[in-house]
């Protein structure tokens, strides 16, 4: 058991739907404890600023429209650069490795925390562990991603949603692509891991789907194309996860230059120049916002409870996770032990989409 009293609970790495639903879990879950929650601003970087930027969280803060919506109320931060923090009259200051953690721990001491529940991936969990051992209070983590490769569990926050939401992309592009007799080529998020596309390329009645951990041809898929156009069928619906290569190995980036994306572009202009009529989507961001689904909502509240949970048996650094149906929890180091954790080429999702006639690549 624990004298935890007061805790800190903040977002780390890209949104997605859900958040804050995990937010309010522990918010509630916390209160109910009878503790106090304080929400950190933009991950850590509301420990470094100064004025630091937090709120302290109650229920009221929750009532519709918040708890439902996509994004994170806390804001968070994928930019992995701490050492750059912007003053709150615009300008830039930059911080060394000791006064950032300085500042981290004068932030935690002047908040009185007792312990920080970090909603991000794995690599956010790492790099707050040690500031919170060096702060001297607890971690705890709560894996989201809508690629769902987080390692240690089968299920992250935002996932469910990001896939519903691509499934009704493609139920949207089927109407189109079936009136113009087109091949739609939509391209989804997943840098190195393709569940959201095969899952959804599934759910979404696809023709072909091309994810980065199994290989494909050109060849193979124009062929799959070919044979179901003479099937009488004149539309077609594929999926490709952004991660994936072309068939010389080069990936695609997005105008950043540092995400991936672009390659629905490759596959549209190489089947335009076969005679399909083809059209390129890319979905982007969307698929990280609205509101969570069911499937969310309660996973994203069952991981907060768990959270505290922990916090309140004393534990510290673990991160929870859903294996096999269960919540449970893993210590953060055996975690990171673990890959992220892509689709398997052999498994089940990959053989019912082949047993439905869909090309998943591999010829
Ligand atoms: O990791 C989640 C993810 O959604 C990836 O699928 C995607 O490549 C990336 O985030 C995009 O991140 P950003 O917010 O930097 O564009």
């Amino acid at each position: 058991m624990t004298n935890v009293k007061r805790i800190g609970v903040l977002t780390s790495g890209g949104d997605c739907s859900g958040l804050n639903t995990a937010i309010r879990g522990v918010t509630f879950s916390a209160i109910t404890k009878g503790w106090e929650v304080y929400g950190i601003h933009n991950a850590t970087d509301g420990l470094f600023v100064r004025p630091m930027r937090y709120q302290k969280l109650t229920m009221a803060d929750f009532t519709c429209p918040y708890a439902t919506m996509g994004g994170t109320m806390l804001g968070t931060n994928n930019s992995g650069n701490a050492h750059i923090q912007e003053r709150a009259d615009g300008t830039i200051e930059e911080l060394t490795d000791e006064e950032l953690n300085q500042r981290f721990k004068d932030g935690i001491k002047e908040l009185g925390l007792s312990a920080l529940v970090v909603i991000g991936g794995d690599g956010s969990m790492a790099i707050v562990s040690k500031y919170c051992k060096m702060a001297g209070i607890s971690m705890i983590g709560i894996p989201k991603t809508i690629d769902n490769d987080a390692p240690g569990t089968d299920m992250a926050i935002g996932f469910a949603t990001a896939k519903s939401i691509v499934a009704d992309a493609l139920d949207k592009l089927d109407t189109t692509a079936t009136s113009h007799n087109r091949v739609i080529v939509l391209e989804v998020m997943g840098r190195g891991a393709g569940h959201l596309a095969l899952e959804a390329g599934i759910a979404g009645f696809a023709d072909a789907i091309l994810i980065p951990e199994v290989s494909y041809t050109y060849e193979g898929l124009r062929e799959c194309l070919k044979k179901s156009r003479a099937e009488g069928r004149k539309h077609a619906l594929v999926v490709v996860a952004e991660g994936v290569k072309t068939p010389d190995g080069k990936h695609s980036f997005a105008t950043n230059g540092k995400t991936f994306g672009g390659i629905s572009e490759y596959f549209a202009t190489r089947l335009q120049a076969d005679g399909f009529n083809v059209r390129a989507n890319i979905l982007g961001h969307i698929q990280r916002a609205g509101s969570p689904v069911v499937e969310d909502r309660l996973l994203a509240s069952q991981f907060a409870v768990k959270a505290i949970e922990l916090l309140a048996e004393g534990k510290d650094n673990r991160v929870v996770v859903h294996q096999n149906g269960q919540i449970t929890d893993m210590d953060l180091n055996d975690v990171l032990k673990i890959s992220n954790t892509p689709v398997d080429p052999n498994g089940e999702m990959v053989k019912t989409a082949r047993s439905l006639g869909i090309y998943v690549g591999e010829k």
